[in-house]
């Protein structure tokens, strides 16, 4: 069963330069989580920030959720660094680990919510062999590494394929999208079975002062979705 819908801004399109406020902005305005992208130039051709800033993020006050997306390999150390650092939900990419079982337990046993990434291509055959051990499912809807790309439209099906598996398993688990989710497409993200939306330039586009309207407009749409 799908369950509340929840926004999740992502920091890739925030102001690193004032990362803290805005990211308290964001979430005054109206937002559940704080979606943090983690990228090393080598699983992904962009470098982002690590559990420093996870941390930093923590010591300015931030108590919401932290649905870390790590765009890494290796991931098993970085991904225990994250928990510590404060991380509530750690995702990753199947095929950047070669223990995929052993990585989401690892996750679990840090006192996290554990989640796999699926790029555009990549078949959801790994979900069905670790539904007892995933919280939340992400489907990426473009290539991974950078913010403000276009929305592949081929996703869709697959969203509706990921919450089939989600629904006859009978568990909680979330299924969460990212990448060139906006005003016209987020309907259509969640009548095809997504719960939990990322979205960085459809709301960080507005600038500081703005959001509250950006993330209003969404629930609306959402509630009419
Ligand atoms: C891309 C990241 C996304 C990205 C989304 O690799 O995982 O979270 O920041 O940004 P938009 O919403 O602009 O596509
Ligand atoms: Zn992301």
């Amino acid at each position: 069963m799908k369950q509340s819908n929840i926004i999740a801004p992502s920091i890739l399109s925030a102001d690193f330069a004032r990362l803290g406020p805005d990211v308290t902005e964001v979430l005054d305005a109206g937002a559940d989580w704080v979606h943090f992208d983690v990228m090393d130039n080598h699983y992904v051709p962009n470098l982002t920030v690590g559990p420093l800033v996870c941390s930093a993020l923590r010591k300015h006050g931030i108590t919401a959720p932290i649905d870390v997306h790590l765009m890494v390999t290796p991931v098993d150390a970085i991904a225990q660094d994250f928990a510590k650092a404060g991380a509530s939900s750690i995702l990753f990419h199947p095929e950047a680990s070669h223990h995929v079982d052993r990585t989401l337990q690892l996750i679990r046993d840090q006192g996290c919510q554990s989640g796999l990434v699926f790029n555009p291509t990549t078949s959801l055959d790994y979900l069905k062999y670790a539904l007892d051990k995933v919280d939340i499912v992400l489907l990426m809807t473009v290539n991974p590494g950078f913010g403000g790309q276009k929305f592949i439209e081929t996703a869709l099906p697959k969203i509706e394929e990921a919450r089939a598996l989600i629904d006859q398993s009978g568990r909680e688990i979330r299924l969460s999208v990212d990448g060139g989710v906006k005003r016209e497409n987020i309907q259509a993200v969640a009548r095809a079975g997504a719960d939990t939306f990322v979205m960085g330039s459809g709301i960080f586009e507005v600038g500081p002062g703005k959001y509250k309207d950006r993330i209003d407009e969404y629930r609306e749409l959402l509630a009419k979705a």
